[in-house]
């Protein structure tokens, strides 16, 4: 994974409006990210916006045997850096998809509905109708006791995920570069 924090940065600079960062998410951030998931269950995790899959890679080490992620990233380079660092491993699927259309792919899969959307998505560069079509579709598939977490460098999208998910508890992790909020959303 580490090897690969290079080639993220490279790629996420020079798409930058599409992966609004410079540097993979910290492994603190992960780790609080993480934190509210309950492993000990068989669960189904849609992750949106795989990158160079350092998320990715400390969900699969704590996913229980029956249970799954399915993971999405829109960029060509990134798709092909995590599909080629990522363990082979059953439990997860990966998808050039973007999350704007996640229902197509669950549908697809035969997925009714999702425990948690674990999310590095850059919400702040995307058009409003956009992020609003992606929050409709996240209440849809989410179970009532599951979770929708999703990492942010500022409050700017606070006001619109509280529009769509009845509790929002915020999280602030600061060593991240740059220092980040953690949502917590339930529908
Ligand atoms: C901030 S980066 C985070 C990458 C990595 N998960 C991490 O935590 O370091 C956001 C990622 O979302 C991807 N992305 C952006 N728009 C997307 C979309 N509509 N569907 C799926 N992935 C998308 C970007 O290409 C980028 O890899």
């Amino acid at each position: 994974m580490k090897g690969t924090k290079k080639e993220f940065s490279k790629e996420a600079f020079k798409s930058m409006r599409q992966t609004g960062a410079v540097a993979a998410t910290s492994k603190y951030s992960v780790k609080k990210m993480l934190s509210a998931i309950d492993f000990s269950k068989d669960i189904v995790i849609v992750e949106l916006g795989v990158g160079n899959g350092v998320v990715t890679n400390q969900l699969l080490d704590k996913l229980g045997p029956n249970s799954r992620v399915i993971a999405l990233e829109i960029n060509d380079t990134l798709f092909d850096l995590a599909s080629s660092t990522l363990p082979e491993d059953g439990r997860i699927t990966m998808h050039k998809h973007s999350a704007f259309d996640i229902d197509n792919l669950l549908d697809d899969l035969g997925v009714g509905q999702v425990d948690y959307f674990v999310s590095t998505l850059p919400l702040t560069m995307f058009k409003k109708e956009d992020n609003n079509k992606l929050m409709t579709k996240m209440c849809h598939y989410l179970k009532p006791s599951g979770k929708y977490i999703q990492i942010q460098y500022s409050p700017l999208k606070y006001p619109m995920i509280k529009r769509y998910f009845s509790k929002v508890k915020v999280g602030f992790v600061a060593a991240n570069m740059p220092p980040a909020l953690v949502y917590f959303c339930t529908v």
